[in-house]
């Protein structure tokens, strides 16, 4: 098969390696399966920029960018045009990798999943945090049985993003303007997806809380420590933070994970580790003796072996190996002619109950229900 032919929707304004276009162009350059012939952005400078980078055409019009002989598009632009962008891909029948989150608003999931249903081509979220090491060591573990039943997960995103609300001249940037059009919830998913993907499963009640909080710049105030509440349709207890603003060290991909036989926790600081409890392996727990923690990895060389064998250009694009994985297993999709494993339900899933916890947060905390993107 020839190469994929892939164009870039949204270069990236903040500055070389810091955005995801670029991140993109950098884990694709080691592809064998497909090359990026094109770069879109509504800004020329930046679409010149990156296609230089990448020896592409680029593009300031989008029409023209879409029919330029593309087969698949990965949309980087800011959240807004994520989903209008993702259905006048799919409406020409190319493929899609769709930046998080997959959509901003209700109404816009229903127009792409309408959008997905008239064409040939596969829709995937590039919910990279997915394809974290840890997160796919965790998942091989669930599917074994390793926990028993899990009946409660939480994920947690907390990342001091104050910086990339101005440009380096103080000028605001899509996410000081409001870019994320309905509050923090929208961004959900690096917390949500992987809970989703260990447990197949998906949220059908949501409540959620907010603090008011004036980190972001002098006189301006926003409600950004975000806690959700979720129950599955699996009837598990989901929780899950959102803080983008508030001063302090990260911690953007904290998991863990509670089963009727084992539990996972993510590190925390000051040299703590991913760290896993097993009943059929490890000492028993006690009320006045508690059971020892175990290090996550050291299951890593019989759940995950090929992750340990990987070079350094799997690690490109960024966030570990997530960007080479991810990647594989879209072009992999297209070229069988399968659903992704990332696809518009399951990324709607990971979206979705962040858009119905911004409704919950403004009511008070209300119990809120989260539409099944397979009814729509
Ligand atoms: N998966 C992750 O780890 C991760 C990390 C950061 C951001 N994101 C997501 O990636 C997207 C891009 O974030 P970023 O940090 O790269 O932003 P950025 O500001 O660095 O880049 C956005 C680019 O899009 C361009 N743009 C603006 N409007 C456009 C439009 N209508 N059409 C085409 N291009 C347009 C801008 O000119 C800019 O070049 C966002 O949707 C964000 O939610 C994901």
């Amino acid at each position: 098969m020839a190469h994929l032919r892939f164009g870039i929707i949204g270069a990236g304004n903040v500055g070389v390696g810091t955005s995801r276009g670029d991140s993109f162009i950098r884990a694709l350059a080691n592809s064998e399966d497909a090359v990026v012939s094109a770069v879109y952005d509504i800004r020329p400078e930046n679409a010149e920029r990156a296609a230089r980078s990448a020896s592409a055409q680029s593009f300031a019009e989008f029409e023209p960018f879409l029919d330029c002989g593309l087969d698949a598009v990965v949309i980087c632009s800011p959240i807004a045009f994520h989903a209008e962008q993702s259905a006048a891909a799919l409406e020409r029948n190319l493929h899609v990798l769709s930046e998080v989150p997959a959509v901003h608003s209700t109404e816009a999931a229903r127009q792409l999943v309408s959008a997905a249903t008239r064409s040939s081509a596969h829709y995937m979220l590039a919910e990279n945090y997915c394809y974290l090491d840890e997160v796919e060591l965790v998942r091989r573990l669930a599917q074994d049985g390793r926990f028993g039943e899990i009946y409660f997960a939480e994920g947690e995103y907390v990342h001091d993003c104050r910086d990339l609300w101005a440009d380096d001249e103080g000028r605001p940037t899509w996410r000081g303007q409001g870019g994320n059009t309905i509050g923090p919830g929208v961004y959900c998913t690096h917390s949500l997806g992987p809970l989703l993907f260990i447990l197949e499963d998906r949220v059908a009640h949501v409540c959620a809380l907010a603090n008011e909080t004036s980190t972001v710049a002098e006189g301006r105030r926003g409600s950004f420590n975000f806690i959700m509440l979720m129950q599955t349709a699996g009837g598990r207890t989901l929780r899950v933070r959102v803080d983008t603003v508030s001063p302090r060290p990260h911690q953007a991909a904290y998991y863990s994970v509670q089963g009727t036989a084992g539990a996972y926790e993510s590190w925390r600081g000051l040299g703590d580790k991913p760290k896993i409890w097993l009943s059929d392996e490890h000492e028993e727990s006690h009320c006045f003796e508690s059971a020892a923690w175990h290090p996550l990895m050291d299951y890593a060389e019989q759940y995950i072996p090929e992750r340990l064998a990987v070079g350094d250009e799997a690690r490109a694009g960024g966030h570990g190996t997530s960007e080479y994985w991810m990647l594989r297993d879209f072009i992999g999709a297209i070229k069988r002619d399968e659903p992704p494993p990332i696809d518009l339900h399951r990324g709607l899933d990971c979206t979705l109950p962040g858009i119905s916890a911004v409704e919950s947060a403004s009511a008070g905390g209300q119990l809120v229900s989260v539409p099944d993107p397979r009814r729509m």
